[in-house]
Parts: structure tokens; sequence; C-alpha cells
């Protein structure tokens, strides 16, 4: 029996901590911080900062965890990874070194060309006038990345010349801090994206079931960029071969790579690919698994997640494919006003319990909080509703009828997920 940390607050935690809690082999799960719809698994410590190594290893020896897991990519860029496995605790997350292919856009290009793996041709710059320059010199349109971590938000792909200079002088004037001082400008390239998610120990590499996600605000994928405003599983029409060919062409060179420099990745890699007619291109690595994403893979996912995350902290993860199961996962992102420049939070919200009381319907909490109203937004994405349903078109009915019990003032979505 375990007891586990997980570590984060956003609608992929919820999904990992659902999924953790059907285990058998879980004696105690606590959140940290968590969000209230963690809190009916186990304990919630809010008020804590999960970037911080020390703070983050005392709550585990304090609390005798026997597994941490962690969700979201900054507490793996600052180090909590290699201060709990300092401190002998076991963990599903790369260190802060494995963690750069996602925390460094310049270093996944470094390793890709050590790797020997198909990615778009890029230069990265210090200097505001070496990056102009050198955009001045190329045709749009132009792709412009803050190398660091921003939240999603350090990308700009665009037909001007102009916008494109001064996105690169944005960031290394400090608009992102740090995440900013070096950018990246990468060639353009056109078709499909997909992104493939593996669970993997260092040496065996599972993949997990494809999805996709809806990345503009609006239906018709019109507006501005966001973190993911739906998703759905499973995915037809992907190239032949495209997923074992993640695995073997790009995975496991990138691990064989990272090991040469002594790093064990332990934990997710998630792998941005764009589909082009010369073949599928990798065009970024995030060392965790996706959000929205996990919130349709894990409900298909027919296997004990916390075997697979214990096992792969300790290094011991076998080779048996993972199970799925056939029915399909449609994921809708209810945001607030505002999103995703100003969110506005403080709304109270109805319908949570009718919503997650539907047999084909499962309610993720993204961004919201506890108050003495009841459930409040508290940031830009609010809720994932999941339907679920044999097929694609069952569980998008499910997902948009499970929507239509939740009001707040504000409230939007994407009409067109999964259509
Ligand atoms: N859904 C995109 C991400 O998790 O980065």
């Amino acid at each position: 029996m375990m007891r586990v940390l997980l570590l984060g607050s956003g609608g992929r935690e919820h999904a990992i901590g659902w999924k953790l809690a059907q285990s058998g082999d879980l004696d105690l799960l606590i959140s940290a911080p968590g969000n209230p719809g963690l809190a009916d698994f186990g304990p919630v410590v809010t008020g804590i900062n999960i970037t911080n190594p020390d703070a983050v290893t005392a709550l585990a020896i304090e609390n005798r965890v026997d597994l941490v897991v962690v969700g979201p990519e900054a507490p793996l860029a600052s180090g909590v990874v290699d201060s709990l496995i300092a401190a002998r605790i076991r963990t599903c997350g790369p260190s802060r070194e494995g963690a750069q292919l996602e925390s460094s856009k310049a270093y996944a290009k470094h390793v890709m060309s050590r790797a020997g793996i198909p990615t778009a041709a890029a230069h990265t710059f210090t200097e505001v006038a070496a990056a102009t320059d050198h955009l001045a010199s190329q045709e749009g349109p132009y792709v412009v990345k803050a190398d660091g971590l921003a939240a999603g938000k350090g990308v700009l792909v665009t037909e001007d010349l102009i916008a494109a200079q001064g996105w690169a002088r944005l960031c290394l004037d400090g608009h992102f801090g740090t995440a900013g001082s070096t950018v990246v400008v990468e060639d353009y390239l056109v078709g499909p994206e997909v992104s493939i998610f593996v669970l993997t120990d260092g040496k065996t590499v599972l993949p997990l079931a494809p999805a996709r996600d809806y990345k503009r605000l609006n239906d018709n994928n019109d507006g501005p960029n966001t973190g993911g405003m739906g998703t759905f599983s499973p995915l037809s029409g992907l190239p032949d071969g495209l997923v074992d060919w993640t695995v073997d062409s790009v995975v496991h060179p990138v691990i064989d790579v990272l090991r040469e420099d002594s790093i064990t990745y332990r934990g997710f890699i998630y792998v941005g690919l764009i589909l082009t007619a010369d073949g599928p291109i990798v065009l970024e690595f995030n060392s965790r698994l996706g959000d929205p994403e996990t919130q349709v893979v894990l409900p298909r996912l027919d296997d004990d997640l916390l075997g697979l995350l214990a096992a792969t902290a300790a290094g011991e993860l076998h080779g048996k494919p993972l199970s799925w199961l056939p029915d399909s996962a449609v994921d809708v992102v209810v945001a607030s006003e505002g999103y995703p420049e100003r969110p506005v939070a403080g709304r109270p919200i109805q319908g949570i319990e009718r919503a997650a009381a539907r047999s084909d319907a499962l309610v993720f909490h993204a961004s919201t909080k506890r108050a003495a109203e009841g459930i409040v937004t508290n940031g830009g994405r609010v809720l994932n509703i999941v339907g679920t349903g044999p097929d694609l078109e069952s569980a998008r009915q499910a997902a948009y009828g499970a929507v239509s019990e939740i009001e707040f003032e504000g409230m939007h979505y994407r009409t067109d997920i999964a259509r």
C-alpha cells in the first residue's frame, strides 16, 4: 500500500488523482496545492510553493510518502525531483536536467541534433540586433519563441516581419523574465500537428493513446492561442506506424543521448509533431503530460496508473503495452470571462454536482476554489467536462450535455470540439 504525494492543481492533476484513486494499492493521496476536486481523494495541502525543492521534500518526508508524482513543468524545471531523489524518495518526473527538454528550447534542439531527429531548423539569439537582423534576412511566416517556460505564451507565429522583430525584442527586453533571455527563431513548417505521449523509466518506453488538442480560443480555430480549449481521444487517420516511429526514432534516441550525459529520465515525454509533406518532424518536447489531453487519455487507460508510475520511479517499467478501453472521450474546457488575457476570478459556479452525477460524464477541476458561497472560478480554464461513450459522437454529446448543466457568469467554451 502506497502513500502518494501529487504535485499540481489543474485539470491534468485532477485526472491523475482520479485515476490513482482507483488503485487497490493506494493507501493515501495527498495533493499540493491541489484543488477542490482533488479534495475528494485525500488531504489537500495549500499554501505550499511546489517549485521550492526544500519545501516539497520536507512535506514528503513529514508525510512518509512512498511516491511523489509531479504534474506540471515548473517544479520539474526548478529541481524538485533532484531534491526528492537525494532524500531517497521515489519520484515520477524527470530531474532538472532532463526537464530541460521543455524548459529550454535551445537545449531540446541541441539534443535533437545529437540524436539525429528531424526538427525545424533554428537559430538562437541573446542580442536584439542579431535577432532582428536575422529575421529581416528571412522570408515569413516567422516563428519566434522565448527559450524558457512562459506558460505557453512565449511563441509568436506571424507573417508580419515587424511583429516578429517586436516579439524578439519583447522577449529579450525581459517581458517573460529569464524565460525570454534567449530567443529561438525557427523555420515555419506546414502540416497538421499531433502530440504523442510516452511513459519511460529511461530504458523502457510505453506510448499512451494519442489525443488532439484545440489550442485556439474560439470555434473554427479562431482567436488567440490558449493552454488548450478541448481535446478528444482516440484519434483516427494518423499515419500508419506514427506512434512506433515516435518511440523508435525520437524517444529512444533522445533518452540514449540523455544517458550519455548521465541523465536518467523517469517520467512522461510529450512529443509535439508536425506532419509535413516530407514526413513527421518534431516541433517540441514537454517533460510532462499534456493538459487537457490527460483528461481524455486517462479515462481510457485500462491499467493501474499507480503501479505504472511507481514502476517508472523505481526504474522497473515492464515492456507490456498499455491497455486501452475501446470507449471514446471528449473534453470541453469551460473558461472564465477574459481568458486568456485577464480571466475573472471569484464567480460562483453552479451545476458541478449535476454534471458529475451523469453516468457518461466526468468533471475535472482546473481553476476553481472553495469559497463561502461554494465553488468559484479561480483562473482561466475553470473546468474540464469530459464525456465518454462507445464512439466519438456519443462522447461528444455526453460532454456537451454535461456542459449545459454548468453555469457561471461570463463562462465560455468552444462548441466544435471533436466535431
Ligand atoms: N495541451 C498543451 C500542453 O499541455 O502543453
